[in-house]
């Protein structure tokens, strides 16, 4: 075993995942477990964070459940308070809606905005200044295709994808030169708890791999960009959309 195996036993790294009681979420915090990590498993549903914290337990790792409301500017700051010194933060929380421009009502239109964006920038606001005292850390924000391609019904949905994209070249600028690296990922469909499946199996077979994604073919990539392994990325949007923005 190596020193620095040593060293990740009596001291490990401690990664928050938001949204990790679900879909991508949950998976990412089981590799990052697997990976050695020290994960804060959050989300809303207690039973699913305390399910996906078991899961991480009886497989030998460590993990807890912290609840928040990521569209509650209050929990966001209870969430800084509770995980300030995390090495890693994958910004995963939050939901899509698909429909007619004309049908999405005000307030789920803020309710996108505050879950997926407002909550991804507090979040770094007071996470990132003391990874960047540390000298190093690792940001993950997930954008998504929709950010990239217009998708009919997917709107404002994507326009919060692209705000993520955005706010992680603005923040490697800011933060990468004191160390930590902010990166995004910009998956394509993915079967999960969050989209009709129908829609994602349709969106499957626009890729050029003609399938949607599993959870775990994602958390591949966000394990890759929180380990060491991705030391010269920073400021990178990384697609994992089976081929869909390439062509
Ligand atoms: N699935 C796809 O095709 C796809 C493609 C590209 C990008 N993405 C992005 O990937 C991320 C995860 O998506 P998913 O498909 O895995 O979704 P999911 O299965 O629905 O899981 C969403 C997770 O986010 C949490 N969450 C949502 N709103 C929240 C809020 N207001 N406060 C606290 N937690 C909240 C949920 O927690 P609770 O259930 O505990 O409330 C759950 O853990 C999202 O950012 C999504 O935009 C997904």
């Amino acid at each position: 075993m190596s020193e620095q195996r040593l060293d990740l036993d009596s001291h490990p790294q401690t990664a928050l995942v938001t949204g990790a009681t679900s879909g991508i979420g949950r998976a990412v915090a089981l590799k990052l477990a697997d990976d050695r990590f020290a994960v804060l498993v959050h989300g809303r549903d207690a039973a699913r964070g305390e399910q996906t914290v078991k899961e991480i337990v009886s497989a030998g790792g460590q993990a807890r459940f912290v609840a928040a409301d990521l569209g509650s500017a209050v929990d966001v700051q209870r969430l800084v308070d509770e995980a300030g010194d995390a090495d890693v933060l994958v910004n995963n929380g939050g939901f899509s809606w698909f429909g007619p421009t004309p049908e999405l009502d005000v307030d789920t239109f803020d309710a996108l905005f505050a879950s997926n964006v407002r909550s991804a920038y507090f979040l770094v606001a007071g996470i990132a200044p003391k990874m960047a005292a540390r000298g190093g850390g690792s940001i993950i924000n997930l954008s998504s295709m929709a950010g990239q391609i217009g998708l009919a019904g997917g709107a404002a949905y994507g326009a919060t994808k692209a705000c993520l994209a955005s706010l992680t070249r603005s923040w490697a600028a800011e933060f990468s030169p004191s160390g930590v690296r902010v990166n995004a990922i910009a998956p394509g469909p993915v079967y999960t708890g969050g989209s009709d499946p129908a829609l994602i199996e349709s969106l499957g077979t626009t890729t050029l791999l003609d399938r949607a994604a599993g959870p775990e073919e994602i958390a591949e990539v966000i394990a890759f960009l929180a380990s060491p392994k991705a030391s010269y990325v920073t400021g990178a949007v990384v697609a994992a959309d089976g081929g869909r923005t390439a062509v």
